[in-house]
């Protein structure tokens, strides 16, 4: 069925009320000082508790009026319908013709019935998939599965790069108090030969499994890692005597030292992993939206089925909340409703996430992929190009470290740059530090942040500390700075399920808003065959030197007079 034409939101009569509403606060004056004690019901109604999470909303430049005008305007691009559109299997990515049904992978069994899309009956596939990664899982868990010489795994590396690592690379992060067999996890990514040295320094390769996970199974990057560490397993073992130099000898070490994970099995069984070893998914699974699809295998098998089946129950949580909340109190649609606020009235293309957990040290690089490879389009889905910004720049570091590395910038810089803050009652690691609990000392660092941020700190306060007064400009905060707080119980794999899918879903509000196809990512084609045409150049041919730009050529010329190896 061929997709309805995008709305173009700035011509919406919605848009525009936004506009003037806009308009009408900056001449009021913003103030969240002042929004707060006229309205003493304003945290009431700004605050959602979705499972276990709380989602406070109140510390944004926003007023009850605002809300109303936003949900109209999610309204206007038919937001409910679109993603009811989604859900169904309709081809919402249009550029690459395909369905996007990544909520398919975490709805349970015994819901979900036959559901069948394209000639597939989606929710067989992915539990035949889940079951066949759980044994798998299980059997290197229990150490019946074994490396060539018998020996059972200890560590399992993932090859991959972009959603083939940065989901489960965040995740394991995330979760890793969870790894209870024993069993480490490693990620390999770039094609920097840096990378495989340094991942592979001081493993036994006797103990070590590698899964090669690539949707297409032909991204350089992955592709040129996993040859390497076939390379780097076979020569050890030989080394070390642990196999003989046999072609048959080298077969058996690969089908017991390698798995793969992957769209296209062919291509795996011509690298020489038995298909026997892989983990399929499909087409409509986005890179970017697959930690929860075979791509989280090493998850699987490091933290143990039971607990990839809770972090699947959170993902599922939240898109029940999502697709069955109004839009008045869905927290999930208002926080990518408000990033559409910030990024297309108050003109503010950054925005921070700032995880007061370390463990989520990750997160933030995670969700980089998402959303700017989602939503950095200067075209709609028929086209036509945009007429407003979109795709905001996602970027942060866990709290506090970054409290001391760039939240001046936020607290006292000329950008206004929205920020959301993470952070958990409890935590696996309880300490004290003489009398104080440090957990408590962390939190409330936490809290004094967004505090700071959104009620600063006036002249006349500054003057009371008995501050000279040629320096009180500079330490006057104005605040006004927008923050919302997400505070979850514990991090978990089931809370980690539903802070992703959570971002899943703002993603996919902005998206529509805008009128963009988030599931395509064209924009990483070009550098990819440039690649392979300059390539050559670095170091034998004259000829593809000679067709460079004048740039081009002189950094290579650079490289070529100062190669050392
Ligand atoms: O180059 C971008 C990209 O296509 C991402 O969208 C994707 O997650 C990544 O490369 C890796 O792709 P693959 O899983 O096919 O190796």
């Amino acid at each position: 069925m061929a997709m309805p034409k995008p709305v173009d939101v700035t011509e919406t009569p919605e848009w525009a009320a936004l506009q003037e509403h806009f308009d009408r606060l900056q001449e009021e004056g913003v103030s969240l000082k002042r929004w707060f004690a006229d309205d003493p019901g304003r945290v009431a109604s700004m605050t959602f508790d979705v499972e276990d999470l709380r989602f406070d909303l109140s510390k944004n430049l926003v007023t009850e009026e605002t809300l109303d005008l936003l949900v109209k305007l999610g309204r206007a691009v038919d937001l409910e319908g679109r993603f009811r559109s989604m859900v169904r299997g309709e081809h919402i990515n249009t550029t690459e013709d395909r369905a996007v049904l990544h909520t398919a992978l975490r709805r349970p069994k015994e819901q979900s019935g036959s559901f069948v899309v394209d000639g597939q009956d989606v929710v067989a596939d992915v539990h035949e998939t889940l079951a066949s990664i759980y044994d798998f899982a299980d059997k290197v868990r229990s150490g019946a599965w074994t490396g060539v010489t018998g020996r059972p795994i200890e560590t399992v590396v993932n090859i991959g790069i972009g959603g083939s690592d940065l989901g489960p690379a965040m995740a394991y992060e995330a979760l890793k108090v969870y790894a209870d067999a024993g069993l480490t996890a490693r990620f390999v990514s770039n094609i920097d030969p840096n990378d495989m040295a340094e991942k592979t320094r001081g493993l036994d390769p006797e103990t070590t499994l590698f899964i090669v996970v690539s949707k297409t199974f032909t991204t350089l990057e992955t592709i040129t890692n996993a040859r390497e560490a076939r390379t780097w397993l076979l020569d050890a073992l030989r080394d070390a005597g642990a196999i003989d130099g046999s072609e048959d000898a080298a077969k058996e070490a690969v089908s017991r030292h390698f798995v793969a994970v992957s769209t296209n099995l062919e291509l795996v069984e011509e690298f020489g992993i038995d298909p026997k070893n892989a983990f399929g998914f499909w087409n409509w699974v986005g890179g970017r939206y697959s930690v929860d699809s075979a791509v989280g295998t090493i998850l699987a098998v490091v933290l143990g089925p039971e607990r990839f089946q809770d972090f699947l129950a959170g993902m599922h949580a939240m898109d029940h909340y999502f697709a069955h909340t109004p839009l008045e109190e869905n927290a999930v649609a208002l926080m990518g409703l408000i990033n559409v606020w910030y990024v297309d009235f108050f003109k503010s293309y950054s925005h921070a996430v700032l995880p007061y957990n370390q463990y989520l040290s990750r997160f933030p690089a995670y969700l980089q992929q998402l959303t700017m490879e989602s939503n950095g389009k200067s075209v709609r889905w028929d086209g036509t190009p945009v007429d407003c910004h979109t795709g905001e720049v996602f970027w942060g570091e866990p709290g506090t470290n970054g409290q001391h590395a760039f939240y001046q910038l936020l607290h006292q810089g000329t950008s206004m740059i929205p920020a959301d803050f993470i952070a958990f009652v409890n935590t696996p690691n309880p300490t004290r530090d003489g009398e104080q609990d440090v957990q408590e000392l962390f939190l409330g660092n936490f809290l004094a942040q967004t505090k700071a941020l959104a009620f600063g700190k006036t002249a006349d306060e500054v003057r009371a500390e008995g501050t000279p007064e040629e320096i009180v400009p500079a330490r006057v905060f104005e605040g006004n700075r927008p923050s919302t707080s997400i505070f979850g119980v514990a991090l978990t794999p089931f809370s980690l399920g539903e802070l992703i899918a959570l971002y899943e879903h703002i993603t996919f509000v902005e998206g529509t808003v805008w009128g963009i196809d988030s599931y395509d990512q064209w924009g990483v084609e070009l550098g990819k065959q440039l690649a392979k045409q300059i390539t050559p150049a670095l170091s034998e041919s004259d000829a593809a030197l000679a067709e460079q730009d004048a740039s081009t050529r002189s950094l290579i010329e650079f490289y070529r007079e100062n190669r050392t190896w």
